[in-house]
């Protein structure tokens, strides 16, 4: 039986809950696959008594863990994080990636470098040999984004200002602007981050390098660890 893309990002969200220890802090990312890891952490924690405390990277996943029973805390009231696990939008064979469809990339990136171990959990659709084909979302403040759009745009990096469906700009949780890059293929992610990051009133780009070493896939054949 063929499971749908749903089906493949709960699998791999339940298979990353194992990595979870008695005493850890958990960093948790965004996203919909995110949504099956809070539940399967949350069953944990009520059926084998697991003492965890979470750091969310956005309110929608703070709100599901609170309301699951998962003791959470901020970032800033933490001294470190042991363990992230986030989703991912794509992800080279170098475990390279590309974050931020849900906005929330610059509080993920906060939270997965101040974290010991990083997982990302994703359904095979999202690995890929090259990164760029999925829109590279950065966030901007609104002062002198027209001015940053422009300089993106002179570089052939194809930006476009994100909108909700009413039309307006989209929003991220500190009030800044997304602009998502149509670059179609990154063949240098650490020369491109590098130029993105140099450039003022850019805040974050969601080019996630280095940072994870672990990959859990789900795939028709079952969860794949994947370790670099
Ligand atoms: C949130 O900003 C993103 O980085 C998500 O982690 C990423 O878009 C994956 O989302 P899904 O799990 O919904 O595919």
């Amino acid at each position: 039986m063929t499971m749908d893309q749903n089906e493949l990002k709960r699998i791999a969200a339940v298979r990353a809950a194992d990595f979870v220890e008695d005493g850890m802090i958990v960093g948790l990312g965004t996203g919909s696959t995110v949504t099956y890891l809070v539940e399967a952490i949350a069953k944990r924690v009520q059926a084998e008594g697991l003492h965890i405390t979470g750091v969310a990277t956005s309110k929608r996943t703070g709100k599901q863990a609170k309301a699951l029973g998962i003791p959470m805390k901020g970032i800033d009231e933490v001294p470190h994080v042991d363990l992230t696990i986030d989703g991912a939008d794509e992800v080279d064979k170098n475990f390279q990636g590309i974050k931020g469809g849900g906005a929330a990339h610059a509080f993920e990136k906060i939270v997965a470098t101040s974290s010991t171990k990083n997982i990302w959990i994703v359904d095979e659709s999202k690995m890929v040999d090259t990164l760029g084909q999925f829109p590279l979302p950065l966030e901007v403040i609104p002062y002198g984004s027209t001015k940053v759009f422009d300089r993106l745009n002179n570089e052939g990096l194809k930006p476009v200002f994100r909108l909700d469906d009413n039309g307006d700009r989209v929003k991220t949780h500190s009030d800044n602007y997304v602009i998502d890059l149509h670059v179609g293929k990154i063949d240098h992610p650490h020369l491109l981050a590098n130029w993105l990051i140099s450039q003022v009133g850019l805040l974050e780009h969601g080019l996630f390098l280095d940072i994870v070493n672990t990959v859990v896939v789900g795939t028709q054949e079952g969860v794949k660890v994947l370790e670099a």
